[in-house]
């Protein structure tokens, strides 16, 4: 087997997707900021794993070092996931453009960057798998999160549109729509225990969906079902509710 690239790899979620990969069978590169504390995780895998696992420095906000981060690696991965992510803050970024700004930059136009790159390479080969993470939040916006949200909408299109320009390429693109999910992003939040994941089901789950081909993901599987009744609801009901 051979190499993927985890993007945002210090993601709780991103770290349990590595250890499923690594689990079974294939070398990683991980990639974000300040990327040597990860250092003792990555031993950890290469000792459980027998696999290879390197560290590379990336900062999606950085566009003009993408190319370049991307042709620093030796060999070609044979697929990425982006874990990337910043929820922030709705209020402040009402009032504060830079805020908002992070927001989109970090869950849209970073990763669009860098994965219009891959994407030209696996183009090119006629191989590879794009796994991209998107939220349920991109799929309604809501009063409480919708900055956030509509970043991840546009992040839903954009997998959307890569999946059906590169089917002919044989490359396989994977759209994540996590709902809740126990991580250091929503470290403090009162969430329903019954529609939570743990960083290791979601990855368990990436890891089916994408070796089997599946075009879009929820985790949990009872996130479609909600979200089909929330998508549903009538604008002139929705807007005078609190969800
Ligand atoms: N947790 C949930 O309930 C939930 C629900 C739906 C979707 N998601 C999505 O799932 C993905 C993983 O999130 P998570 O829950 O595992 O949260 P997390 O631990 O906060 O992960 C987000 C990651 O994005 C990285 N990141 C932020 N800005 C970056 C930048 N400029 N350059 C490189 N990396 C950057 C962070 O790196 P640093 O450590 O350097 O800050 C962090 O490792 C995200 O896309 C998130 O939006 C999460």
């Amino acid at each position: 087997m051979s190499y993927i690239v985890i993007v945002g790899a210090k993601s709780d979620i991103a770290k349990a997707t590595a250890r499923e990969y690594a689990q079974n069978g294939y070398d990683i590169y991980l990639a974000g900021r300040n990327i040597s504390e990860l250092e003792t995780f990555a031993e950890d895998i290469r000792v459980r794993s027998e696999k290879a696992v390197e560290l590379v420095e990336l900062d999606i906000l950085n566009y003009a070092s993408h190319q370049a981060f991307y042709d620093s690696l030796a060999e070609k991965p044979l697929g990425v996931i982006s874990a990337v992510g910043y929820l922030g803050e709705q209020e402040k970024a009402q009032l504060d453009n830079q805020e908002a700004q992070k927001i989109i930059d970090t869950n849209y136009s970073g990763v669009v960057s860098l994965l219009n790159i891959i994407a030209n390479d696996f183009e090119e080969r006629r191989a590879g798998f794009i796994v991209g993470i998107s939220s349920v939040a991109g799929d309604r916006g809501r009063k409480s999160n919708y900055i956030y949200g509509s970043a991840k909408a546009g992040l839903t299109a954009y997998l959307s549109g890569l999946r059906n320009r590169l089917y002919e390429s044989q490359v396989h693109v994977l759209t994540v729509k996590p709902g809740f999910v126990a991580t250091k992003m929503t470290e403090g939040m009162d969430l329903p225990e019954k529609l939570t994941a743990q960083p290791e089901e979601v990855a368990q789950d990436i890891f089916k969906a994408q070796q089997s081909g599946k075009s879009v993901l929820y985790t949990k599987w009872m996130w479609k079902y909600v979200m089909m009744i929330i998508t549903s609801i009538p604008e002139f009901i929705f807007k005078k509710m609190s969800i």
